[in-house]
C-alpha cells in the first residue's frame, strides 16, 4: 500500500514463517508472506521484491513433487536468504545435494562453530567462536552448490551457513527469526541490509496511505462498520472515520454480555471522542431470551453468533446507499486464512464472527488493516488519539459473558459475575499487574457451596478467578499471584459482591485447557 521497499517471503508450510515477518517489521521493513504455490513467475514480476526469503517447510526435497519456487526466484539479481528447507531447496536447485536425514536430524538448540571466513551476513554475530541457534531439521545439505562457501557449522550440519556474496545468496540450516537464536534478528538485519534496505515502513506512512486509500475506494458511499469496543474493530473504526468522517455508521450489537459499565463506556468514548454515528443496538432481552434455558457452551456460541448477525443486518439494512463493510482483519487472520495445507483443523470452539455478512447483504469488505500485526494496530490506535488504558485492554471474547458462566445462563448470575469481574481487575490495576497479564476474568460455577459469613449459614455461588500469561492466546500459562494478593481478592470479593462465597484460582495452562472455560 505505501510506496516502500518490499521483501517477499516464500512461505513452504513452516510453523514458524510468521515470525519471520515479525522480525522483518520490527526492523521496519515492509513484508509480505505467500505460500508457494502462489508464487509464479508472473507473480514475482508484479510483486517487484528487492529481497525474498524462503521459509522452512515439513516437506523433503529428496521427495518427487517436493514444493519448490520458480527458477526465476535466482534470476532476478537480487538477494535470496534460504531457511531451513529454503536452504535446502536452493541447494537442489542450484546444483547442491541434500541427503534424507537418517541420524542426523536436530531439534532444538544447536551451537554452531564459525569457520575462519567473513561474510557481512554475520556482522556482530560470532562474540566468540561459537553461538547458540534453533535448528528443527531432519534432512541436510551434503554438498553445497557452485559458488557456495562455508561460513559456520554444526555437529549435523556441517553447512549450517553458506553464501555465494557473487550471486548475493546466503542460506542457513538454522532458525532465525524464533527466539531460541537470540542473534538470529542481527542475522535478518545483515540480510536486509545487504539488500539494501532502509526499514522505511512506519505506522505515519502507513496511516496517511490508508486514509487516501479508503477516500479512493468509498467515494460518496456509506460504510457500516461493526463495532464491539474491542482494539481491532476500535482502531478500524476510527481510522474510517478520519478518512471519511460521516459516511461511516457503527453499530454495537449489545448481547447484555458484557462487562460492567462497558457498554456506555464504549458509547461515550466513541460519540464524545469522535463524534461518530453510532448506533447502540439494545438486544438483550432477544439474546436473553433465545438463550434461556440452553447449557450446551457450542449450542450457546451457535445462538449468540446468529443472533449477532441477525441484530446487525436489521439495523445496517436501514442505512442508506452502505456499500461497504469495515471489519477488524489482520495480517495474522490473512496469512492463517491462506494457510499452508488448507486443511480444515479441529474445531475446539466455534469463534464468534460476521464471516459470511457481506455475501448476505451484499456489501463490499473494506479491511484497512490486513496488513498489520496486533502490536502494529496498537500504535496506529495510539497515534489516532484512542486513550493508552484503552488500547491496551485484554482481549474479551465475543459472546462476552456467556462463555463465562458454564452451565445456565441466569441474569442473576450475570449480575455476579460483572460484579466480581469488576472487582478482580481492580485488584490486579492496584497491584499494577495489568499489563503484564495478557488476559483476566472471572468465571461464575454452575454450583452453590456452603459457607459461613457472621454466624449465619450462607448457600451461594463459587467462582474461579482466570489470569494467563501469553503471546498470541494459542498457549497460555496460569500468572503466579502472590498468595497475599489472591487472599486479598478473595476477601474483597467475598465482602463486596453478594452472592459468592467461595473462590478458586484456575492454574491450568493451555494446552491441556483453553483460556476461557466454555
Ligand atoms: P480459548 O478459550 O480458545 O481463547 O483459549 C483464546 C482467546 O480467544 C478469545 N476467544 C474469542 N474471541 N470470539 C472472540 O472474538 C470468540 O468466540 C472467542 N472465544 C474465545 C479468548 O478470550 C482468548 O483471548
Amino acid at each position: 500500500m505505501q510506496n516502500h521497499q518490499r521483501l517477499l517471503i516464500i512461505d513452504f508450510g513452516s510453523q514458524v514463517t510468521q515470525l519471520i515477518a515479525r522480525r522483518l517489521r520490527e526492523l521496519s521493513i515492509y513484508c509480505e508472506i505467500h505460500p508457494f504455490q502462489n508464487v509464479t513467475e508472473k507473480f514475482l514480476q508484479e510483486f517487484k521484491a528487492e529481497a525474498i526469503i524462503l521459509s522452512g517447510g515439513p516437506s523433503s526435497i529428496t521427495d518427487e513433487n517436493s514444493p519448490k519456487p520458480p527458477n526465476l526466484v535466482f534470476e532476478l539479481d537480487i538477494p535470496v536468504l534460504g531457511i531451513c528447507y529454503g536452504q535446502q531447496v536452493m541447494m537442489a536447485m542450484l546444483g547442491g545435494h541434500v541427503d534424507k536425514g537418517v541420524g542426523t536430524a536436530e531439534f532444538g538448540r544447536a551451537i554452531l562453530h564459525k569457520t575462519d571466513r567473513e561474510t557481512p551476513l554475520l556482522e556482530g554475530w560470532f562474540s566468540t567462536n561459537q553461538e547458540q541457534v534453533w535448528m528443527s531439521h531432519g534432512d541436510h545439505v551434503s554438498k553445497i552448490a557452485p559458488g557456495f562457501e562455508v561460513f559456520a557449522t554444526s555437529q549435523n550440519a556441517p553447512f549450517a551457513i553458506i553464501a555465494n556474496h557473487e550471486r548475493k545468496l546466503y542460506a542457513v540450516q538454522f532458525h532465525p527469526e524464533v527466539h531460541h537464536t537470540p542473534k538470529g534478528s542481527t542475522l535478518l538485519e545483515n540480510f536486509c541490509r545487504i539488500a539494501g534496505f532502509s526499514g522505511d515502513w512506519t505506522i505515519k506512512g502507513y496511516r496517511e496511505q490508508a486514509i487516501a486509500k479508503i477516500r479512493e475506494e468509498v467515494g460518496d458511499k456509506q460504510v457500516i462498520c461493526g463495532l464491539s469496543g474491542g482494539v481491532d474493530s476500535s482502531v478500524t473504526a476510527v481510522l474510517i472515520h478520519e478518512a471519511i468522517g460521516e459516511q461511516l455508521t457503527c453499530v454495537f450489537v449489545d448481547h447484555g454480555l458484557l462487562r460492567k459499565n462497558e457498554a456506555q463506556e464504549v458509547i461515550k468514548m466513541f460519540r464524545d471522542n469522535y463524534n461518530m454515528s453510532l448506533i447502540h443496538a439494545e438486544e438483550q432481552e432477544l439474546f436473553f431470551s433465545k438463550l434461556d434455558g440452553q447449557k450446551d457452551p457450542e449450542t450457546k456460541r451457535k445462538i449468540i453468533g446468529g443472533l449477532f448477525i441477525e441484530v446487525f443486518q436489521k439495523y445496517a439494512k436501514n442505512i442508506k446507499d452502505a456499500k461497504f463493510l469495515a471489519q477488524g482483519t489482520l495480517y495474522p487472520d490473512v496469512i492463517e486464512s491462506i494457510s499452508f495445507d488448507g486443511g480444515p483443523s479441529v474445531t475446539i470452539k466455534s469463534h464468534h464472527n460476521v464471516g459470511g455478512l457481506p455475501e448476505k447483504m451484499g456489501l463490499k469488505l473494506i479491511e484497512p488493516l490486513r496488513e498489520l500485526f496486533k502490536d502494529e494496530v496498537r500504535q496506529l490506535g495510539v497515534d489516532l488519539g484512542l486513550p493508552k488504558s484503552f488500547i491496551g485492554r485484554h482481549p474479551f471474547p465475543g459472546p462476552g459473558l456467556a462463555i463465562r458462566c458454564p452451565g445456565e445462563i441466569t441474569k442473576e448470575k450475570l449480575n455476579i459475575l460483572r460484579e466480581a469481574d469488576a472487582v478482580f481487575i481492580d485488584q490486579i490495576k492496584k497491584h499494577g499487574l495489568y499489563d503484564e497479564i495478557w488476559q483476566a476474568f472471572v468465571t461464575i460455577l454452575p454450583v452453590r457451596t456452603v459457607g459461613v459469613m457472621g454466624d449465619a449459614r450462607t448457600y451461594d455461588y463459587a467462582c474461579a478467578l482466570r489470569a494467563v500469561t501469553s503471546v498470541d492466546g494459542m498457549t497460555a500459562d496460569y500468572y503466579p499471584f502472590e498468595h497475599s494478593f489472591l487472599a486479598e481478592t478473595a476477601t474483597r470479593m467475598i465482602n463486596e459482591v453478594t452472592g459468592i462465597n467461595r473462590i478458586t484460582y484456575d492454574i491450568t495452562s493451555k494446552p491441556p485447557g483453553t483460556i476461557e472455560w466454555e
